[in-house]
């Protein structure tokens, strides 16, 4: 028997035993699929299931999903972090209704197409909805082969992606990539995982892996350091009318785009940020008060931010321009709706309001 047919063999019978029950595996309905790998992208399994569900209670098809506000599908994606990809989704099912008749794509180049699906989400949901033979690589499966195969060149490169989607490709069992794919992304879940890989308790490849049979598990895959991220030093004001707080939707270009937070302004030294709200916004403030500082970390940056509470001198400065980022009076039950990322969940959590 050939060396790739006894590893797809041993991987399905290991998945036959060990499968997780996951909700989006007892559906073959490909918008819930897709749906699922899309938060499956950047977030934890653990922490998807509960937002998986409330989407598809909130957004059951394509349809009512391309019918939606994009603020409405920001409220149920608060949280999950990563915001693009509720924005993606939401571009992606108004190309369906438009161009695909509102059916969700069988053939691998249309759904490749759609915006926020990359090849490794074009793979996951071609495998998984329709058995299409196409490899889901991920860092799991960059991680897994390159153990398996002792490959010891970075995995960044490309040249190194292709490689090992070129070897993940010539093990899908005819028919059976759904499987297959989701058999990977279990072992390199519960088994081959970056830290103390667990090789000999219960790994259906140990016999066949390089890295086991060397000693190299803990080094491989060979990464190259990420870039580090920009720390930004802000100051958040909370700024109350009565029960209400003051708050602006970010720009459309901002990160954190269209979604809703406190007026922040850039920390310079030897400027107060009270002065500065008055440059940056237009906004009179005094009676500042330090109430506490939030850390928050994104993929590219971290934030670091002071937060203080302020009176506004004037009230009517609310409705002037502030460079296309409006403020407005919210009240605590239209807080509970709106799309308010963590990291402003955070600064709101020191003023008392979330
Ligand atoms: N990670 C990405 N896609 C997944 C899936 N379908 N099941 C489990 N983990 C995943």
């Amino acid at each position: 028997m050939q060396n790739s047919q006894y590893l797809s063999a041993a991987l399905l019978t290991w998945y036959a035993q060990n499968r997780r029950e996951l909700p989006w595996r007892n559906t073959s309905d490909p918008y819930a699929i897709w749906i699922s790998e899309i938060m499956l992208q950047q977030t934890q399994v653990e922490t998807v299931i509960d937002y998986y569900h409330r989407f598809l209670n909130g957004f059951p098809d394509v349809a009512r999903l391309g019918q939606a506000e994009e603020e409405d599908v920001l409220s149920l994606w608060k949280g999950l972090g990563y915001y693009t990809r509720a924005r993606n989704i939401l571009r992606a099912a108004r190309v369906i209704l438009e161009k695909f008749d509102g059916v969700f794509p069988t053939v691998y180049t249309d759904i490749r197409s759609l915006p926020g699906i990359g090849d490794y989400t074009a793979g996951a949901i071609a495998s998984i909805a329709y058995n299409l033979s196409y490899p889901a690589v991920d860092g799991n499966v960059l991680r897994i082969i390159s153990r398996l195969d002792g490959i010891e060149e970075d995995i960044s490169l490309q040249k190194t992606k292709t490689r090992i989607t070129a070897r993940a490709a010539g093990l899908i069992p005819d028919g059976k990539a759904g499987d297959f794919n989701q058999a990977l992304m279990d072992l390199g879940a519960t088994v081959c995982v970056p830290k103390d890989p667990k090789c000999t308790v219960s790994c259906p490849w140990q016999t066949e892996c390089s890295a086991h049979r060397d000693g190299k598990e803990s080094i491989l895959p060979i990464k190259k350091k990420a870039k580090k991220p920009i720390e930004y030093h802000y100051a958040a004001a909370v700024i109350r009318r009565n029960a209400d707080i003051l708050m602006t939707k970010r720009q459309a270009d901002a990160l954190l785009a269209n979604m809703w937070g406190l007026p922040l302004v850039c920390l310079e030294s030897g400027i107060s940020p009270e002065t500065r709200f008055g440059h940056e916004w237009g906004l009179e403030v005094t009676n500042t008060v330090y109430l506490g500082h939030v850390k928050h970390v994104f993929s590219h940056q971290i934030w670091q931010i002071d937060v203080y509470s302020m009176t506004l001198n004037d009230e009517s400065q609310v409705d002037g321009d502030h460079n296309d980022r409006p403020l407005a009076w919210v009240s605590p039950e239209r807080l509970k709706t709106l799309p308010v990322p963590k990291a402003f969940q955070k600064v709101l959590s020191l003023g008392s309001f979330f």
